[in-house]
């Protein structure tokens, strides 16, 4: 493969270099020329900018097709376009947003929807996903929680080395297979005040303990690509970090794929206020190791004069043209450039699919409250009140970055309950607020869909108040009111303040937005088909107020107990958080033995003293006692989904090595520092039993 590569390198005009490293956003605005002139490498699928909040036209194989055809018939080395996409969480069968994904802790179940993706994707002629976002985000503000898998650097690589492997299996040139990308390299969640794009300052400590290391995961499973981010940090933007692009990336964690700027990126370093114009910023670009330049038409524009301007080495621009022609070496493109055309082909909505997806969601809702075991809905219950316009939304469901899904495959969740319910109960329901108010008295509960619709998160979708939207508080008070029980079904694309609704309603089930299966979902877990075992992958504050809050925090010189009453930091408000990271109820009754330890084996027993099959996720956190840096109150370093049938016992047990004690320490290089540690196996990052071991 090397060999062919230098070949068609050695072919290459300066032009046709440059074409190799251009990447265009709008299939619908490139031309066949340009294609057939060599100036053109990759296509994004995008109709515009702003794809994550807008509806997308779909891709069609036939238009894919006539630009491949002039690639691969018109121009002069024949070199094939490579395909891009947004499928972020699904394609056709959507599949619960990422941070819902993430409540899932399951790998297991995020590896089977991403290989769905991948092969409805690529049976669109899709053959690269901007995909998984490994961003790490402690701000609820930030729209773009949403695409990722929450705050927790060890939860976040295990779930990146899984939907990689769903997305690319051994080889992404086997059929149904794409390249992903991971993104946004780097800092991209720490955007300050958490309004998207913005400004980051993190340390290189914390860089590499929180920051980085789900994108070196990636890297170590074998991702394809990067795409780097678009903020600065410490006065580098993204694009212009050699440290990161290449001293980090390339020489320390060996990555040999290449990295794709972010939507013009290349382009807004003159917005940033460090290049004069596209010709320095892609001068600056380049040398800074970003290969691919998306959208900003800076490097089809400028790389074959940057010799002479800026002194940039031939071997530079070689080097960035060779990533590309290897990964479209890697993907078969060369062998197999076009999409299937014509009856069948296309991405269909496929039971099997479904059933993964499904699974998938079922295991993304998280109970936050249950008060007197008012869920599953018992047969005591006669009328079922279901409220809220969400209740019927079909799109509502799908979540930002939906570019594929189709509403009619939507079950909402007002027909899946109507499907489900048991002979003799009855299901009424409102639209209008006023309506449902006067009929809930009439209900023997009221079951309210209140949230956030898709728009509210996202790319650029960013808020400064995180409680419910405007009334929906006010119209769960008028519910109460009428002395009904309620149920809250909470859609959301980020932690929301539930506060009131904590102190209010009976229950709460926290569904995120589910995807096309979501209806389903949470009208199984409504009746009790669905046992809830979904939990929190990001903290819950008690307000906006709180934010940043995460779990993993300092414990600082004047460490108070955040969850004892009375010792408040803030004057107005308890400091611990309303539903901590990794929490989340079950219809089960799960038992916790005391933690066992064998060395660095440690172990509980975990029994299901309940009657109702249930799963749980067990977390093991750590902490390093004296270090000689500073080290978090508790980390994640295990965890495991666990199926207890009724009444059923069983060991649960996590080996650690001595490197997983480790951290980034002094010099930022990686220590095992011996002395005490203190280890938890608990249901979530608060509680649990402990002992101390000295390493
Ligand atoms: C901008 C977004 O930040 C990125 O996540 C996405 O992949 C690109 N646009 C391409 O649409």
């Amino acid at each position: 493969m090397e060999k062919k590569i230098d070949d068609l390198i050695a072919k290459m005009s300066p032009a046709e270099k440059a074409g190799q490293l251009n990447q265009r956003p709008n299939m619908a605005e490139v031309s066949t020329e340009d294609v057939a002139n060599g100036l053109v490498g990759s296509v994004i699928c995008a109709t515009s900018a702003f794809a994550g909040n807008e509806m997308q036209e779909r891709v069609r194989a036939g238009q894919i097709n006539a630009l491949q055809k002039a690639a691969v018939e018109k121009s002069r080395l024949k070199i094939p376009l490579l395909f891009a996409r947004d499928v972020i969480h699904g394609h056709r069968t959507v599949a619960p947003i990422p941070l819902g994904q993430a409540a899932s802790w399951s790998p297991e179940h995020v590896e089977a929807a991403a290989s769905v993706a991948a092969s409805e994707a690529s049976a669109d002629g899709i053959r690269w996903v901007f995909t998984p976002m490994l961003d790490i985000a402690r701000d609820a503000r930030w729209g773009r929680v949403a695409e990722g898998y929450g705050e927790d650097a060890f939860l976040a690589s295990k779930l990146a080395e899984a939907s990689i492997a769903g997305y690319q299996g051994d080889d992404p040139s086997k059929p149904g297979k794409v390249a992903a990308c991971v993104k946004h390299f780097a800092g991209y969640g720490a955007a300050e005040g958490g309004r998207d794009y913005n400004t980051a300052e993190i340390s290189e400590y914390t860089m590499r303990n929180v920051y980085l290391p789900p994108f070196h995961a990636a890297v170590k499973a074998g991702v394809a690509s990067v795409m780097s981010a678009f903020n600065e940090i410490g006065g580098v933007p993204a694009v212009a970090n050699r440290w990161l692009l290449s001293d980090l990336l390339r020489s320390e964690w060996g990555f040999r794929g290449p990295v794709v700027s972010d939507w013009d990126a290349v382009g807004e370093l003159v917005l940033h206020g460090r290049a004069a114009d596209l010709e320095e910023a892609s001068a600056i670009a380049i040398q800074s190791g970003v290969d691919i330049d998306m959208a900003s038409n800076a490097y089809v524009c400028h790389l074959p004069a940057l010799q002479a301007s800026h002194g940039v080495s031939e071997e530079t621009i070689d080097e960035a043209v060779r990533r590309v022609l290897r990964l479209k070496m890697q993907l078969g493109l060369f062998e197999r450039p076009f999409a299937e055309e014509g009856d069948g082909a296309g991405a269909q909505f496929l039971p099997t699919s479904q059933e993964t997806v499904l699974a998938l969601a079922r295991r993304s809702l998280v109970l936050l409250k249950n008060s007197g075991g008012l869920l599953p809905l018992s047969s005591g219950v006669k009328r079922i009140g279901l409220f809220g316009s969400l209740s019927t939304g079909t799109r509502e469901l799908f979540g930002t970055w939906t570019l594929d899904g189709v509403d009619s495959d939507v079950v909402t969740i007002h027909d899946a309950l109507n499907e489900r319910l048991p002979a003799g109960i009855e299901l009424l329901s409102r639209h209008h607020v006023d309506e449902s108010v006067s009929l809930a008295r009439f209900c023997d509960v009221a079951v309210a869909v209140v949230g956030e619709t898709p728009s509210r998160s996202g790319e650029n979708n960013c808020v400064t108040d995180i409680g419910l939207p405007p009334g929906q508080v006010e119209w769960l008070k008028a519910l109460k009111r009428v002395g009904v029980p309620v149920v809250a079904v909470v859609l959301s694309g980020r932690p929301l303040d539930l506060s009131w609704l904590e102190e209010n309603v009976d229950a709460i089930l926290l569904a995120w937005h589910p995807g096309v299966m979501g209806g389903q979902a949470i009208a199984e877990t409504i009746l009790g088909a669905n046992n809830p075992s979904g939990k929190l992958p990001v903290t819950f504050p008690r307000s906006v107020g709180q934010v940043p809050i995460y779990y993993n925090r300092k414990p600082t010189g004047r460490p108070l107990d955040p969850y004892k009453r009375g010792v408040t930091r803030y004057l107005d408000s308890l400091d611990s958080p309303l539903y901590p990271f990794g929490y989340g109820q079950s219809y089960s009754r799960f038992e916790y033995s005391r933690v066992d330890r064998d060395g660095l084996t440690f172990s509980i027993d975990l029994t299901n003293g309940s009657q109702l099959v249930g799963e749980e996720v067990v977390q093991l956190y750590i902490r390093d006692e004296v270090s000689q840096m500073t080290r978090p109150v508790r980390e994640l370093k295990g965890f495991q989904r666990v199926r207890l049938e009724a009444g059923e016992s069983k060991r649960v047990s996590f080996a650690l090595s001595r490197e997983e004690f480790g951290y980034y320490g002094p010099e930022n290089r990686w220590v095992v520092e011996p002395g005490w540690f203190t280890v938890w196996i608990g249901k979530d990052s608060i509680s649990g039993s402990s002992v101390r071991i000295e390493l």
